[in-house]
């Protein structure tokens, strides 16, 4: 395979953390560029049809559908790990792609089994989202990824602090072999992103600085401009919010690479202090009236969550613990409210169904939901259950 030595290093570090083989590795400059390449291969190869997925997610997950000619369709979502529910789940005849996305990081082994045994006895491809579980792969009982596809993200907000790019893994023994061996021609020899488009990586992180420090309409008024002229890499792009992929699919070039390698030294560290927090607001607001949680997120071992999400009575209630964490030194912000984050500029490109009624569980999720922080462990969980107990009491 013609990949850099940076490359094959990120292949490897995937593949040991995963008990994968790093030639089942594919380097992309964004992750939605391989769910692009995997859609428009699917496709091709099962031909036109609906790609079944969850409005609870980003627009950028959908757009690599809509961008391969793909029609979205959104499935009720469930309440234990807010993923595609598989018992509520009525594929359409034409299904060529379900999404099993690990929302928060939150994996589910038995679900996701089941909904890959529907979807394949569908004639569906399964395409595994973890972007927000990085390296963590949902696998049947003798540890083997039950997904043909599986997608991971060294994006903006993601685990690690890298602002771009993704890691496509390939099934060796899905039974879509002649989709999949497609899929990995074209990963493997995509274009290596070049100079100008890696300097703005590299002044990604000091624009946003910028951006923080100015009145809400000049940073809009300065992030637009910089964008139109081609100095800044908007994390979703107003084209992303309208069901296009900005840019072509590529790799990324090797000091984007470099840049990924050394983030993956404080993993297992950040890792660690997710599990913990994970642990520590899974017992704190256990039985906290007026605060529902996720089953599936508070199993036992405890999960690195990137967010730890709660149901609370309602939108206004959500919005004040997010503030009121933000203000105490916990900054968080809501995941998926609104649903296609950060929210979309064209529904009818989306195909969002104006009746919902459908899918109330997912909706409930959208209304109600505070994603909590994980990033500063135990201590700082206990801190934010106290606010979330004291704004749920008020
Ligand atoms: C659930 C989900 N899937 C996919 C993506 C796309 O990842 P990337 O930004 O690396 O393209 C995102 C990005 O925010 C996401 O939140």
């Amino acid at each position: 395979m013609n990949r850099t030595p940076e490359e094959e290093r990120i292949a490897t570090i995937m593949a040991q953390r995963t008990g994968t083989d790093p030639a089942d590795w594919f380097l992309t400059y964004k992750a939605r560029h391989g769910m692009l390449v995997a859609c428009e291969e699917i496709r091709a190869g099962l031909g036109e049809g609906s790609a079944v997925t969850q409005l609870l997610t980003c627009c950028t997950a959908v757009d690599p559908i809509i961008a391969a000619g793909l029609t979205p369709v959104y499935a009720e979502v469930s309440r234990c790990a807010a993923s595609i529910c598989p018992e509520k789940l009525r594929l359409p005849a034409d299904a060529r792609v379900v999404m099993l996305q690990h929302t928060y990081g939150i994996i589910d082994e038995r679900d996701s089994a089941l909904l890959v045994r529907i979807a394949h006895e569908a004639g569906a491809c399964v395409i595994e989202d973890c972007a927000h579980g990085l390296a963590r792969m949902a696998c049947d009982a003798g540890g083997r990824p039950v997904a043909d596809i599986s997608v991971h993200s060294f994006g903006v907000e993601k685990m690690l602090h890298t602002q771009f790019g993704g890691a496509i893994w390939v099934n060796p023994a899905s039974p879509f072999s002649a989709v999949t061996a497609r899929i990995r021609e074209r990963l493997a020899t995509l274009p290596v992103a070049g100079a100008h488009l890696t300097s703005l990586t590299r002044t990604f992180v000091f624009w946003n600085r910028v951006y923080n420090h100015l009145p809400l309409a000049c940073a809009r008024a300065l992030r637009r401009g910089l964008t139109a002229v081609g100095l800044f890499e908007p994390a979703v792009s107003d084209d992303e919010r309208r069901g296009k992929v900005s840019r072509e699919p590529m790799r990324p070039s090797a000091e984007m690479c470099s840049r990924v390698i050394d983030a993956f030294s404080e993993l297992d560290g950040d890792m660690r202090l997710r599990t913990e927090a994970t642990a520590a607001y899974a017992e704190a607001l256990a039985d906290v009236p007026g605060v529902e949680l996720f089953s599936s997120a508070c199993a036992d071992p405890a999960q690195p969550l990137l967010k730890f999400p709660i149901l609370v009575r309602d939108r206004a209630t959500a919005d004040r613990i997010t503030e009121q964490a933000c203000v105490a030194g916990y900054y968080t912000s809501t995941w998926y409210r609104p649903y296609l984050g950060p929210g979309v500029l064209d529904e009818a490109a989306y195909r969002v169904p104006a009746d919902k009624s459908g899918i109330p569980s997912c909706m409930r999720i959208v209304e109600t939901v505070a994603t909590l922080p994980t990033d500063q462990g135990a201590e700082a969980a206990r801190a934010v259950a106290d606010i979330v107990r004291s704004v749920v009491s008020s």
